[in-house]
């Protein structure tokens, strides 16, 4: 038998100064989308997320606690996995950088770096942003850190630097022969021209850090923790100590992270994998971030989105939908209340909720709930319509383009809805000669709905379990493509109806 193709795709770890917050759920959520999707495709898919617990931020954020940074992470870790629980989330492996397993690979990383020749002792002195545990460019005033637009720290000491310099036209070429290496374009475009006005060696340990990991070498030098964090996405699935685990599964196929965090990811990372031996990572996409209302979500001014109580009050498959049907990913976008409510009301309970409960409703009153044969009238035009769905949709989700195929699933959610109105099945059943009629009619939508419930699967798990639930169908265990093709629904199927999926909200 073939083996699966393999498809590994990782968040970013989170820090785990506070728990989970809007942004983190929104890489999650979409890394499990297309983690479930490629599931449905046959793919043997590896889905890693995590936190990083190690630097001064965490050291800082627990003394403020009145805690030890252990007993912050310990904490904290715990509503990761409860949130990451509640939002249906289908993680395979979960990696905490204080753990033993990954404390060893970055050690054996830096041995390498070491024994190669990329590190040197030398003077790191400059600005640090603790908050995003990032050097700033060089400033004669105390600057404020481009990113957070928090103020920088004086950073003066002896440290070993990555001959980064020494990988400049390396990135150069990865990025022009690689041009999907960075998603969108634009990101690429940014990345590209910031390496290409030349970039310095990078300071990657510290002796006044205490909560990190130590260098073999030389263990009164610490790892800065952004190198130790990005280690995560190999030390997790084997390098340095299952080589086939790690052969299978890497290069990565998306590295998932938001915008503010590209350099590290697109820059740093590859230049290190190079320097170690490795290839970089097929794909990494940087998200936009989210506002709240019109305004920048922050702990002041406690604005910030709390997924659990988008959930309580919508559903965790409504607040799945709608991170990613508002904006297409890799933009920027504002999350509005209004904007929620509306796609909720419209497009869940009125199109998607409607067509079901609709349809469900009638097969009982006329067919006592049993699917009829679609008698003299095989195919028809949502057969037609559905005909091209699969290519349409695979080709989005391929390019992490949520939103736009959730629009194009929706077409054919309204297609339908529009031929409930052109058929009129209340009409036909007034007619007995039109029972052949009546019966392909009620076919064609029951198997409209099945389906969508494969084609809704990865973004609302819940919805879809609902729908196949009514049809009484089993899991499905064929490839997505095959289970799309059309009539797969038998007749005589006894449904059961349940409630409105989406129950309208005032
Ligand atoms: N620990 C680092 C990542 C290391 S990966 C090797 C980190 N952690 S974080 O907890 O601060 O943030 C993680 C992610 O949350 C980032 O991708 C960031 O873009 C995302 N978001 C934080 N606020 C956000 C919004 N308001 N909107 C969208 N995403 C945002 O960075």
């Amino acid at each position: 038998m073939m083996s699966k193709p393999s498809y590994y795709v990782t968040t970013p770890i989170y820090y785990v100064t506070d728990g989970p917050h809007v942004g983190n759920a929104y890489t999650t959520i979409a890394a499990d989308v297309i983690a479930r999707y490629k599931r449905q495709c046959g793919y043997d898919v590896h889905f890693l997320t995590g936190t990083d617990e190690h630097g001064l931020k965490i050291e800082r954020a627990a003394k403020e606690k009145g805690l030890t940074p252990r007993e912050l992470a310990d904490s904290v870790v715990e509503r990761f996995h409860e949130a990451w629980k509640r939002l249906n989330i289908t993680h395979n492996d979960f990696i905490s950088t204080t753990e033993e397993r990954h404390e060893r690979i970055v050690q054996h990383v830096f041995q390498i770096l070491h024994d190669k020749g990329d590190l040197y002792l030398g003077e790191y002195k400059g600005w640090y942003c603790v908050s995003c545990e990032s050097f700033i460019k060089e400033s004669k005033e105390k600057p404020n850190c481009p990113e957070c637009g928090r103020p920088a720290e004086w950073n003066a000491e002896t440290c070993y630097f990555f001959k980064m310099e020494k990988y400049q036209q390396h990135l150069l070429d990865l990025y022009n022969n690689h041009p999907g290496f960075v998603q969108p374009t634009s990101r690429l475009n940014e990345i590209r021209a910031r390496v290409a006005g030349g970039i310095r060696d990078l300071s990657v340990s510290r002796t006044t850090l205490e909560w990190a990991v130590p260098f073999p070498f030389d263990p009164e030098h610490r790892a800065y923790v952004w190198v130790d964090a990005l280690i995560n996405y190999i030390s997790a699935i084997g390098f340095g100590s299952d080589d086939d685990a790690f052969r299978k599964r890497w290069p990565a196929d998306a590295h998932l992270i938001g915008k503010d965090i590209l350099w590290f990811h697109a820059a740093i990372w590859p230049a290190l994998l190079t320097a170690i031996g490795l290839e970089p990572p097929k794909r990494v996409f940087a998200h936009g971030w989210w506002t709240h209302n019109g305004e920048k979500m922050s702990k002041s001014k406690g604005n910030f989105v709390n997924p659990d109580e988008v959930a309580d009050n919508y559903g965790v498959d409504a607040l799945r939908y709608f991170l990613l049907r508002e904006l297409p990913f890799g933009q920027d976008g504002d999350f509005r209340d209004a904007s929620l409510h509306q796609r909720y009301n419209s497009e869940l309970a009125g199109d998607l909720g409607n067509l079901v409960y609709r349809t469900l409703s009638m097969m009982d009153r006329y067919f006592d709930g049993v699917v009829p044969e679609p008698a003299g009238e095989p195919a028809g035009p949502l057969a037609e319509a559905s005909a091209s769905l699969y290519v349409d949709v695979d080709e989005q989700m391929n390019n992490l383009q949520y939103s736009r195929a959730l629009d194009r699933i929706w077409e054919f959610v309204r297609r339908s809805n529009r031929y409930v109105e052109e058929r009129k099945p209340w009409t036909l059943a007034k007619d007995p000669e039109k029972r052949n009629e009546l019966a392909a009619t009620m076919y064609h939508l029951a198997e409209a709905i099945r389906i969508l419930s494969l084609l809704v699967y990865s973004v609302m798990p819940d919805a879809s379990q609902a729908i196949r639930k009514q049809l009484a169908l089993p899991e499905e265990s064929r490839v997505l493509e095959e289970a799309l093709a059309w009539g797969g629904l038998p007749a005589g199927t006894r449904i059961q109806r349940g409630d409105p999926l989406f129950p309208k909200k005032d």
